[in-house]
């Protein structure tokens, strides 16, 4: 099937079989490799990506359902020569340490802070449950969206 979709601000066309799902996509045809493949079940958050600037499971989309639509990778932050607010307080606070989980975590916090820039604790909790880390465990991470929403007020 043909599909127009527009990747980090650059429209793009493909020809795909229907069950190509969006992060094999990227990954493999792109070479878009920030959003990870962890769990591949939708339990993880690993592959968590914006499309049309709400977060999805690249592991549990589609390609084809992208059609004429926006997707927002963690490539897509910072401009090259910086970083986004966002990644800049995830270094500061700790919140990365092997990294496999961040691109997720930093896709979430962005969507999350467009919807609500001062989110509480309990806020930040909620919305990022479906993200799981093995490594840094949650306090820093939440200190990293506390200071990221500072940075963006
Ligand atoms: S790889 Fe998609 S949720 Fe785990
Ligand atoms: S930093 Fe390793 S899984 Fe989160």
């Amino acid at each position: 099937m043909k599909i127009d979709v527009t990747i980090n601000g650059r429209e793009r066309s493909f020809d795909v079989p229907p069950n190509t799902l969006l992060l094999n996509l990227l990954r493999e045809r792109l070479d878009l490799t920030g959003s990870k493949y962890g769990c591949g079940i939708g339990e993880c958050g690993a592959c968590t990506l914006l499309l049309d600037g709400e977060p999805v499971l690249g592991c549990m989309t589609l390609a084809v359902d992208c059609d004429g639509r926006t997707v927002e990778t963690i490539e897509g932050l910072g401009d090259g020569d910086g970083l986004h607010p966002i990644q800049e307080a995830y270094l500061e606070e700790g919140a990365v340490q092997c990294g496999f989980c961040t691109p997720g975590f930093i896709m979430t916090t962005k969507a999350l802070l467009e919807e609500e820039p001062n989110p509480s604790e309990a806020e930040i909790r909620e919305y990022l449950k479906g993200n799981v880390c093995r490594c840094t465990g949650y306090v820093n991470i939440v200190a990293a969206v506390q200071s990221a929403a500072g940075k963006m007020r």
